[in-house]
């Protein structure tokens, strides 16, 4: 898709969206041509049209026998706008000309901008390409056709701030979407040696190093909580290390990623209903948000190293899966009696974790996994919930969260719930049962993080939606490639 500022007004134009304050006076839109000024006065007055927030209006218009579709689209107040607010009226927007059947849409804001012009061009782009993405690639016939260009006619003193806006947005989008693809993929086409492929992919294409184990080296190096897991599949377990070193400094720190990377998740013995399995090729979307932003900071080339850690796997059954009331003993040393084959994603992040830190050295850790139904329970599907020992590592994780419009909220780290997940017979349970399921979740993964500041981030409700809104449309959203993206900028 072409993205790009428009010196001059176009002959003709396919799709017109015109943004605008509920004060002031449209007539004063730079670039915009008379006939549709005075056709939007018309509609605005008949219809008593008020540009509202997110009061969108669409009408068709015909010019020197060229059809034309306007779509009118209410900023409200634009010193209220945000950038997720902004970031939702033009993903309305697109969503809208991409029903009117639109291939290049002109962009007329008329609202004085409150986020700054590399920002303006930054949301811009990213709207544009995260609604018009689809995951169509097993159709048939695709349904409906795409968007090829969206131009924004804006007469700007220099075009420098809002072109590296455009492309800085287009990173953070594209990546996204790969993410997106990742997720969609159904479990027979990406289980783990296929995902850590595809992670060697995006290695060669981006520009990051890359490692894959494979289960022999699990063995050698114990990571047993994850070779359990993995057990009762006939797809074998890898662990993908991913590598990127923007510092040349050696005195620099490396921040860990950890993604869930459960390629499916039947439940093990613990087996889930049908409706809760159906989406559970989706439990490795936490991986695929490290692998995007693995992407997305080797594109943008940023001065951090980090380490991305994978342990993909796949939770089955079979006479060699793992049972209930099996004691295995993590790589960490630490000892785990498995209270539910269900809880599986807690058992592979642990020894993901527990390797970064002792054989990588990492200085900091971030998880982010499809964890637990009690966050959605608590949440629902707009907010992932997230548990940390470092307050000021969540402040960060709060201005990242601003400004991408991934919505995080904190769950307590509350410790006298550990008392839930203690057992007779272990070091720990895998499961603390009904109660607090988030929070005792976070509460197993620091017990072998130490003192490492530490991020949990449970996405769970966050990486599918099932029907199309805003920049999301009907499946994966690649939750968490943008939210980590900025976190990681902030810690340049
Ligand atoms: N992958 C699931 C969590 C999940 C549920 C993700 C719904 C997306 C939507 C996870 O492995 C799981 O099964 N968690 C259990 C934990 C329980 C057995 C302690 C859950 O949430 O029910
Ligand atoms: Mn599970
Ligand atoms: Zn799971």
């Amino acid at each position: 898709m072409k993205i790009d500022l428009l010196r001059k007004p176009a002959e003709h134009m396919d799709t017109v969206v015109i943004m605008h304050g509920e004060k002031g006076d449209f007539h004063s839109i730079e670039y915009l041509p008379d006939h549709i000024k005075n056709a939007v006065a018309v509609v605005v007055k008949q219809d008593e049209y008020d540009f509202s927030y997110q009061n969108l209006k669409s009408f068709p218009l015909v010019h020197s026998r060229q059809r034309c579709n306007i779509i009118l689209c209410g900023v409200g107040n634009p010193h209220g706008l945000d950038p997720e607010k902004l970031r939702h009226l033009f993903a309305l927007c697109f969503r809208d000309a991409l029903k009117l059947g639109a291939r290049e849409v002109f962009v007329f804001p008329g609202f004085s901008n409150p986020v700054g012009e590399v920002n303006f061009g930054h949301i811009l782009a990213e709207a544009a390409l995260l609604t018009a993405y689809r995951f169509d690639k097993y159709l048939s016939e695709p349904h409906g056709h795409s968007l090829e260009a969206v131009h924004l006619a804006l007469n700007v003193k220099t075009t420098r701030h809002i072109n590296r806006g455009i492309l800085e947005g287009r990173i953070y989008a594209e990546s996204t979407n790969f993410a997106r693809d990742l997720v969609n993929e159904p479990a027979n086409v990406i289980y783990p040696e296929s995902l850590a492929e595809a992670a060697k992919k995006a290695a060669l294409q981006f520009g990051f190093s890359i490692e894959v184990f494979g289960q022999d080296k699990l063995k050698r190096l114990k990571m047993d909580a994850l070779l359990a897991v993995g057990k009762g599949s006939e797809q074998e377990p890898r662990l993908i290390l991913m590598s990127w070193k923007g510092n040349p400094d050696p005195k620099a720190k490396t921040i860990g990623l950890v993604g869930k990377g459960l390629t499916y998740d039947s439940g093990g013995y613990c087996i889930k209903t049908p409706q809760g399995m159906v989406n559970m090729k989706n439990d490795m979307a936490g991986a695929a948000a490290v692998i995007g932003t693995f992407a997305a900071i080797a594109t943008l080339k940023l001065k951090v190293n980090v380490l991305g850690v994978i342990a993909a796997c796949e939770n089955m059954i079979s006479g060699a899966a793992y049972h209930t009331g099996d004691i295995i003993r993590s790589m960490s040393g630490k000892t785990i009696e498995v209270i539910n084959t269900d809880a599986e994603g807690r058992l592979t992040l642990i020894d993901a974790i527990h390797y970064a830190i002792a054989r990588e050295r990492v200085s900091k850790v971030i998880d982010i996994a499809t964890l637990t139904g009690a966050a959605v329970g608590a949440l629902g599907n707009q907010i992932m919930a997230v548990l940390t020992n470092n307050e000021q590592l969540l402040e960060k994780l709060q201005l990242a969260s601003d400004f991408t419009g991934e919505k995080i909220w904190q769950l307590p780290a509350f410790d006298p719930y550990l008392e839930l997940i203690k057992s007779e017979i272990a070091d720990l349970k895998n499961s603390g049962g009904p109660m607090a399921g988030a929070i005792t979740a976070g509460l197993f993964i620091r017990e072998f993080v130490g003192e490492k500041p530490w991020l949990h981030l449970d996405i769970a409700g966050m990486a599918l939606k099932d029907k199309a809104r805003g920049i999301n449309g009907y499946g994966a959203t690649g939750v968490g490639v943008r939210l980590l993206t900025q976190l990681l900028r902030e810690m340049e």
